[in-house]
């Protein structure tokens, strides 16, 4: 029986990269998957196997672009007032709201920005409609003003802030430098080649942005490329950024697809380090515990060492982009996504899978705040609770735009990252009114 399994495990993962979706739920019938946690899995089974050169995610992984040499660094606008518009006092930005027309939109192009992405550079690979480009969010009952590029560089001059995480990380940091590139470029000032690591100078205003990849924000590592599986250490924040941020004085957590993936399960919990569960193993006497159960404790104890002595600075979690945007079809059957214009606030809403990673996601930050609290450490903490707003913009994702139609490759529809300019760049405008209201 066990070696019956184990066969049927290893066809399966053998054959994953061309295996249609369809057969894979017939196999795994019997997991404790659901069918949207299972498609999502299957997704990124099939991004996480292909060690193709050109095969989606991994397709992703070339680091921030570097800007053309010698870059540019504008003068300090040292007489400028820092009267950035703020949002009301009593304005959540973050509560239900709805995405309202705005023609002044976009604020920058990739003309002006060079620093976009190349799979997120939807317009050079002829995306033919611009009117996705032409909203902004709107909370209920209050306005959420737009990027304003100096009034952010003025609240963080002398500081320094760090992306961490996964692939929306990076997209997330390719849009506030474009924004940004209204009043400055930065300077690449990495101590590494590696592009997932860079270090970004924004030398006039004494400010250093820098991105750390790490997309479980715990140690994962994939033991056989051939196997498809990761095993992940949950008790174990990765040390790709562990130290690293602890001179930093703001860190954005970015994470939650990569839990999709196969994954077996290890803590060590004081003791031996043990395998604890798995999701989506098929390796009999081991628990399926679930992505919940990874993202739950992998996002415990990344929290736990930033409320720790290691960092004094503010954490702001970010929580999931939605995975729900395929229609049509599953990603490698067709799906897409091709609307071109945002929900209305009544035509959808989180659910699925998004809606129980939200919640952990939600429930480990209450956890990691009270704690703080509690131990009376150094360390804020904010959420940054985008996942209603995002979950609305089906419109703004590359979806076949992020390469040539000729080229011949397997690039799948893109309907995970965002496209630059594009909704993504909303997550600035928070974050500004956030800085603004986080005295460092
Ligand atoms: C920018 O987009 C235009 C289409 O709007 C495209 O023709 C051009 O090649 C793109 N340029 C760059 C540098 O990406
Ligand atoms: C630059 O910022 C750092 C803090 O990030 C501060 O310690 C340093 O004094 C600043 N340098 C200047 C020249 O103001
Ligand atoms: C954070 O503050 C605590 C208590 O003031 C101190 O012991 C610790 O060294 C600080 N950590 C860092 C990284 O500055
Ligand atoms: C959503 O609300 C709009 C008015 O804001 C209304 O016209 C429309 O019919 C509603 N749609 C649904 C599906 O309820
Ligand atoms: C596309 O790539 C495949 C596999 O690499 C190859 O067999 C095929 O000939 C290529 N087609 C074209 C039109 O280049």
């Amino acid at each position: 029986m066990q070696a019956k399994i184990e066969q049927k495990r290893q066809r399966l993962l053998g054959i994953a990269p061309d295996l249609p979706l369809h057969k894979l739920q017939l196999v795994v019938a019997p997991t404790a998957a659901s069918l949207p946690a299972l498609a999502v899995v299957a997704l990124l089974l099939l991004l996480a196997t292909a060690r193709r050169p050109c095969s989606f995610l991994d397709a992703y992984r070339s680091g921030v672009v570097s800007l053309p040499s010698p870059s540019r660094t504008s003068p300090p606008h040292l007489g400028r007032s820092a009267a950035a518009a703020r949002v009301p006092s009593g304005c959540d930005i973050f509560r239900p709201g709805q995405w309202v027309p705005d023609d002044d939109a976009p604020y920058y192009t990739n003309l002006t920005c060079p620093l976009i992405q190349e799979h997120q550079n939807c317009m050079k690979y002829g995306r033919p409609d611009r009117g996705f480009l032409r909203w902004r969010w709107r909370p209920d009952g209050c306005d959420l003003p737009r990027f304003d590029a100096a009034a952010f560089l003025d609240a963080v001059r002398d500081t320094s802030l760090a992306f961490v995480g996964d692939s929306l990380a990076r997209n997330h940091m390719q849009s506030l430098m474009c924004l940004l590139s209204k009043v400055a470029y930065p300077k690449d000032v990495s101590t590494t080649t590696n592009p997932e690591f860079r270090t970004m100078r924004y030398e006039a205003y004494n400010f250093t942005m820098a991105i750390f990849w790490s997309p479980f924000l715990v140690r994962g590592h994939q033991p056989d490329p051939r196997r498809h599986m990761w095993d992940i250490y949950l008790d174990e924040p990765d040390a790709a950024w562990r130290d690293a941020v602890s001179g930093f004085d703001r860190v954005v957590l970015s994470a939650a697809t990569w839990f999709t993936r196969p994954a077996m399960f290890y803590e060590a919990g004081g003791g031996r380090v043990r395998v604890v569960g798995c999701h989506y193993c098929l390796v009999p006497g081991v628990p399926d515990r679930t992505l919940r159960y990874s993202l739950r404790m992998a996002l415990r104890s990344a929290l736990r060492v930033l409320t720790g002595p290691r960092f004094n600075g503010t954490v702001i979690l970010r929580t999931l982009s939605p995975t729900s945007h395929f229609e049509g079809g599953e990603w490698d059957r067709g799906g897409d996504c091709r609307r071109t214009r945002p929900f209305a606030a009544n035509e959808t809403r989180v659910a699925g899978l998004d809606l129980d990673l939200h919640a952990v996601q939600v429930e480990e930050f209450s956890r990691a705040r009270a704690e703080a609290e509690a131990s009376g450490g150094g360390t804020r903490l904010a959420l940054m609770d985008t996942t209603a707003a995002m979950v609305l913009r089906p419109d703004g994702h590359p979806s076949r735009y992020g390469h040539w139609p000729h080229e011949n490759v397997t690039l799948y529809n893109d309907c995970v990252h965002w496209c630059l300019p594009g909704p993504i760049d909303a997550w600035n405008d928070m974050l500004l009114q956030m800085l603004l209201a986080d005295p460092s």
